[in-house]
């Protein structure tokens, strides 16, 4: 019973520009999709985690993460496909499974505890989100703007994604088209998804900027 968290962490991280998969990449010294599991962990409401990662780090991974509750596993192709491998990974005694992800290394237990509390009181997808602060239009092709959309019905969307185990199984089942995020499967079957605040912490490091601002934020807090 209890809480599992998936952990993708198989990217290649070509945007990042390090050189190794992003996952790996230290921050301040730490692999980011340790302090991922760490912060999980730290919730004190996660049991277990699947982190799933490239073919040939499964063992270099294993021995980051040596006495934690995870296991490591190898990923697919895309994001959708490495979840699925993590989640057929879980064992079938999971009630909650949480979806995180690895480039998400400063997220706050205190995010990953909302999560959880919203499934647990009977939601069956949960997202933390956040205002969009910049205005959003879409444009064409050429770059021309078509519309301005209205900014007050907009989220950006952050992991961890939590779920009753058996609604993601679902979503998952068969061969789903690659998503963004698993919320977006769950979407797609028509079920509601629910949304809970989320927090500028859990930002997803996709840029060298991005890794210089997590690097001051540790350094800042003397972590
Ligand atoms: O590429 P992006 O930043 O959206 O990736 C989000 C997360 O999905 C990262 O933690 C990345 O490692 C993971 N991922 C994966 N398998 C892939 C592609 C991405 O686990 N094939």
């Amino acid at each position: 019973a209890g809480v599992v968290a998936v952990l993708p962490a198989a990217g290649s991280g070509v945007r990042l520009g390090a050189g190794v998969p992003k996952a790996f990449v230290g921050l301040a010294g730490v692999p980011m999709l340790v302090r991922a599991v760490d912060g999980l962990l730290a919730s004190d409401v996660v049991g277990h985690v699947v982190v799933v990662v490239p073919a040939d780090q499964v063992d270099a991974a294993a021995a980051m993460l040596t006495g934690r509750p995870a296991t490591v596993v190898a990923g697919g192709a895309d994001r959708t496909a490495s979840v699925a491998a993590g989640l057929a990974a879980t064992g079938t005694d999971a009630e909650v499974v949480l979806v995180h992800d690895a480039a998400r290394p400063l997220t706050p237990p205190d995010v990953v505890r909302r999560v959880v509390g919203a499934v647990r009181a009977g939601a069956p997808a949960v997202i933390p989100v956040l205002p969009v602060a910049d205005t959003v239009k879409r444009v064409d092709g050429a770059g021309t703007v078509v519309s301005t959309v209205d900014r007050s019905e907009l989220r950006a969307v952050q992991t961890p994604q939590g779920f009753r185990a058996a609604d993601l199984r679902r979503a998952h089942a068969g061969t789903p088209d690659p998503r963004t995020d698993d919320a977006g499967l769950v979407e797609a079957l028509g079920d509601p998804v629910t949304t809970v605040a989320g927090d500028p912490l859990a930002f997803k490091v996709t840029t060298a900027w991005d890794l210089r601002i997590a690097e001051l934020l540790l350094a800042g807090a003397g972590r």
